[in-house]
C-alpha cells in the first residue's frame, strides 16, 4: 500500500487515533477530553474539553523562536505601499485592535463584522477577534449595501469594522457610503464601527457611533491583551455563502478543529515550512482568504503575503504582467495559491514574464475555486516549472476535500482532475434520484461526503441548525450523507473530476454566487414582471451570468434603445444592491420564460440553450415557443 493509502486508511478507519495526532500540531492550553464526538449525526464535535486559541496559534506561540521574523507582508499595488511586519510587530498590532474593540464592548461570542478591503488592518481586526474569543463575519468588500444589509441583520454584530475605501485597477471605490447605507437598510443596528482611514474617500462620521481605528489604536498602543481560552467547540467565525435560495446562508466553523485541519493541511497538502513566505492571491472576503491568507500560514509560522491589485498592475501602478512573480522572488515565496482564472488573466500577457524573475524558491502552485482547464494548466505548469495543484473544496469544508497530498507522499496528479479524497474524507458518488452509490469508474453522480465529517468543517448554519440538516444532509433519499451540489465522477485509478454545480449556484471568476440572489435584485426593478438567471461559460471567467428578463410592459423594451437603456438600467441596480461581481454579462429580453407545467423554471434547458448544448427532455415544457425566444434574444 502507497504510503498515501496508508495514511487516509488510518483517517477513515481509526479516525480518533489519527486526529489525535494532528491535535498536536498546535498549541491547547487544555489537552482535549474527547478526540470525536459523533453521538448526534449529522452534527460533529471535534476536540471537546480542550481549550486554545487561534490567534495565539497564529501569533503568540512563534514568538520566542521567530519573533523578528516576517509574519503578515502587505502589498498594495494600488496605492504603492509595501509593509512588512515581523511576529512581534504583528503581535502588538493585534492586541492594540483587541483592546480598541474591548474598549467598544466586545467580548466572546459577540459578532463583528469586517467589510475591508486587503490591508493589513483587515488580518488584524480577525487576529484581534479571534483574540478575544468574539466571531467575525467577514464581507467580502466587493458586494454592495443589500448584500451587506442582509449579513449584518443575519449575524446582528455589536461593532463593524470597515475602512474609507477600496481600490481596484485604480479605481476607488467608497466602501463607507454602502456601509451607511446598509446599516440604513438593515434592522439590527451595530452600536459601533470601527474605520481604518487611508486616506482615498472622503468619509462621513456619525457621531456616538463612528470611530476611528487609527485614534484608538493610539491610545492602545501598549495594550496588553490575553487571549481568551476557548472550547475547542467554540464559534471561530462565520462566512457567507450562498445557495440555491436568495438568502445566503452564515457557513459556521468550530476553534480546535479548524485550528488542527489547518495545521494539518499546511504540513501534509501544501508543505509549508517555518520562516518560509506563503502567497494566496484570494481576498479575505472568501474562505481561501480565512483559510489560507490568514489562519493556515500563520498556524505554520510561515510569513504570509497580503495583495491588493490586479495581478498585472506595478507597484507603480503602471501595467505589469510579472507583478506576482516579482514578488515570489523579492520575498522567496514557496508555496504560492491562485485561482484559475487569474492564471488565464495572466495567460494573455507576454509569457516572457514568466521567465524574468528568478522563481528557484517556489514549489508548488496551488489552484482552487473552480475547474482548472487543461489549456491553462498546461501553461502555467511549463512556464513555472513547479507542480501545479488543482485542489477541490468548499467554503462549508474550510480546506481541501480533493486533491493531492504531496507533504505525506509526492503523488501524480491529472489534468482536469483535482486529485483523490483528503484523509478524514468519505467522498463518495450517488445517484441523483435513487441515491444508490455509483462505484464504477467513469459513472457521473452527485458528490457526497459520509458523516462524521472531519474537523474544520462547518459546524452547523449560523442560528439555524435545520437549515444546515435540510439543505445539505437530506438530498439523497433515505441516507443522511453531505451533498456538495457538484456533480462529479470517479476514475478507474480513484481520481475525481469535478463537472459543474447540481443547484443554482454559478462561478465567476473563481467566486460563488447564487442566481436566486440575482434574481431577486432584478425583480425588484419596477419594470420587470419575471426573470430568470442562469450562468454561461466563459473564456476567461469560467462562467458569467445572464439575465433573461419579461418586462411588466413589452414596449419598456420593444425596440434597440429602449431596450439598452432598459438593460443598463438592470445591471446598475445588481451593481447597486450586490456589487459589481454579480452583474449579468447580458441582460435579455422575451415576452415568456420556459417552465414546466407546473409552473418550474427551466434553467438547466436556458443554460444549455445558452451554451449551445441539446437542451434534454422537453416532454414537461408548458410552451415550447419560449425556449425559441431565448435562442432568438441571443442572436439579437
Ligand atoms: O463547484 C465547486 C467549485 O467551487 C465550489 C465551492 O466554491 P466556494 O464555496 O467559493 O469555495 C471555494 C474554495 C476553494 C465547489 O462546490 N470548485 C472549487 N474548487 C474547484 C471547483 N470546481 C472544480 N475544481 C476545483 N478545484
Amino acid at each position: 500500500m502507497s504510503r498515501y493509502a496508508d495514511f487516509y486508511r488510518r483517517s477513515i478507519e481509526a479516525p480518533e487515533a489519527f486526529w489525535a495526532e494532528q491535535a498536536q500540531l498546535i498549541d491547547w492550553q487544555t489537552p482535549p477530553q474527547q478526540i470525536l464526538d459523533a453521538g448526534n449525526p449529522p452534527f460533529v464535535r471535534w476536540f471537546a474539553g480542550g481549550t486554545t486559541n487561534l490567534c495565539h496559534n497564529a501569533v503568540d506561540r512563534h514568538l520566542a523562536a521567530r519573533g523578528d521574523q516576517p509574519a503578515l507582508i502587505a502589498i498594495s499595488t494600488e496605492t504603492g505601499t509595501e509593509r512588512s511586519y515581523s511576529f512581534k510587530e504583528l503581535h502588538a498590532e493585534v492586541q492594540r485592535v483587541a483592546a480598541s474593540l474591548m474598549e467598544l464592548g466586545v467580548g466572546k461570542g459577540d459578532r463583528v463584522l469586517i467589510y475591508m478591503p486587503m490591508i493589513p488592518e483587515a488580518a488584524f481586526a480577525m487576529l484581534a477577534c479571534a483574540r478575544l474569543g468574539a466571531i467575525h463575519c467577514v464581507v467580502f468588500g466587493g458586494f454592495a449595501s443589500g448584500s451587506l444589509a442582509s449579513r449584518i441583520d443575519d449575524a446582528t454584530p455589536k461593532v463593524v469594522v470597515s475602512a474609507d475605501a477600496g481600490s481596484r485597477g485604480g479605481k476607488v471605490l467608497a466602501y463607507k457610503p454602502l456601509l451607511d447605507e446598509a446599516i440604513r437598510q438593515s434592522s439590527h443596528k451595530p452600536e459601533a464601527v470601527l474605520l481604518a482611514d487611508r486616506g482615498l474617500a472622503p468619509m462621513a462620521l456619525t457621531e456616538g457611533r463612528d470611530h476611528l481605528m487609527a485614534a484608538l489604536v493610539q491610545k492602545h498602543r501598549d495594550a496588553h491583551v490575553p487571549c481568551t481560552w476557548l472550547d475547542a467547540t467554540d464559534i471561530s467565525y462565520t462566512i457567507y455563502t450562498s445557495g440555491t435560495t436568495g438568502r445566503p446562508k452564515g457557513v459556521q466553523r468550530d476553534t480546535g478543529g479548524y485550528a488542527v485541519a489547518l495545521a494539518a493541511s499546511m504540513k501534509h497538502i501544501f508543505d509549508g515550512r517555518a520562516g518560509e513566505t506563503y502567497f494566496s492571491t484570494s481576498d479575505i472576503g472568501w474562505v481561501v482568504g480565512h483559510s489560507y491568507i490568514v489562519y493556515g500560514p500563520l498556524i505554520a509560522g510561515m510569513a504570509t503575503l497580503m495583495y491588493e491589485g490586479l495581478p498585472t498592475q506595478g507597484m507603480d501602478r503602471q501595467p505589469d504582467g510579472g507583478i506576482w512573480w516579482r514578488l515570489v522572488e523579492k520575498y522567496k515565496v514557496t508555496v504560492m495559491f491562485s485561482a484559475p482564472t487569474a492564471v488565464r488573466v495572466l495567460k494573455k500577457q507576454d509569457a516572457a514574464l514568466l521567465k524574468k524573475y528568478d522563481l528557484s524558491s517556489l514549489r508548488a502552485l496551488f489552484l482552487a475555486g473552480e475547474p482548472l482547464d487543461e489549456p491553462t494548466a498546461r501553461w502555467i505548469s511549463e512556464g513555472l516549472g513547479v507542480p501545479i495543484i488543482d485542489n477541490y473544496w468548499q467554503t462549508e469544508s474550510g480546506w481541501p476535500i480533493l486533491t493531492v497530498a504531496n507533504g505525506v507522499e509526492q503523488t501524480r496528479s491529472k489534468f482536469g482532475s483535482p486529485g483523490v479524497p483528503m484523509y478524514g474524507y468519505k467522498v463518495k458518488i450517488l445517484h441523483e434520484s435513487t441515491g444508490e452509490e455509483l462505484s464504477g469508474a467513469n459513472e457521473k453522480g452527485v458528490v457526497v461526503i459520509e458523516g462524521p465529517t472531519p474537523p474544520g468543517f462547518m459546524q452547523t448554519v449560523w442560528k439555524d441548525d435545520e437549515r444546515f440538516v435540510d439543505t445539505y444532509w437530506k438530498t439523497v433519499p433515505g441516507k443522511l450523507v453531505y451533498s456538495t451540489f457538484d456533480w462529479g465522477i470517479r476514475d478507474e485509478d480513484g481520481y475525481f473530476y469535478i463537472l459543474g454545480r447540481t443547484d443554482d449556484v454559478i462561478n465567476v471568476a473563481g467566486h460563488r454566487l447564487g442566481t436566486r440572489e440575482i434574481e431577486e435584485a432584478i425583480s425588484g426593478h419596477a419594470k420587470v414582471a419575471e426573470v430568470a438567471v442562469v450562468g454561461v461559460a466563459d473564456a476567461l471567467k469560467g462562467q458569467v451570468a445572464m439575465a433573461f428578463v419579461v418586462p411588466k410592459d413589452a414596449a419598456a423594451a420593444s425596440d434597440e434603445k429602449t431596450a439598452l437603456l432598459l438593460e443598463g438600467e438592470i445591471m446598475k441596480q445588481v451593481a447597486d444592491q450586490l456589487g459589481a461581481l454579480a452583474r449579468p454579462a447580458r441582460v435579455r429580453f422575451v415576452s415568456a420564460l420556459p417552465k414546466t407545467r407546473s409552473g418550474k423554471l427551466l434553467r438547466r434547458a436556458i443554460q444549455a440553450v445558452c451554451e449551445e448544448r441539446d437542451p434534454g427532455d422537453l416532454t414537461t415544457i408548458e410552451d415550447p415557443g419560449a425556449l425559441q425566444q431565448i435562442r432568438q434574444s441571443l442572436s439579437a
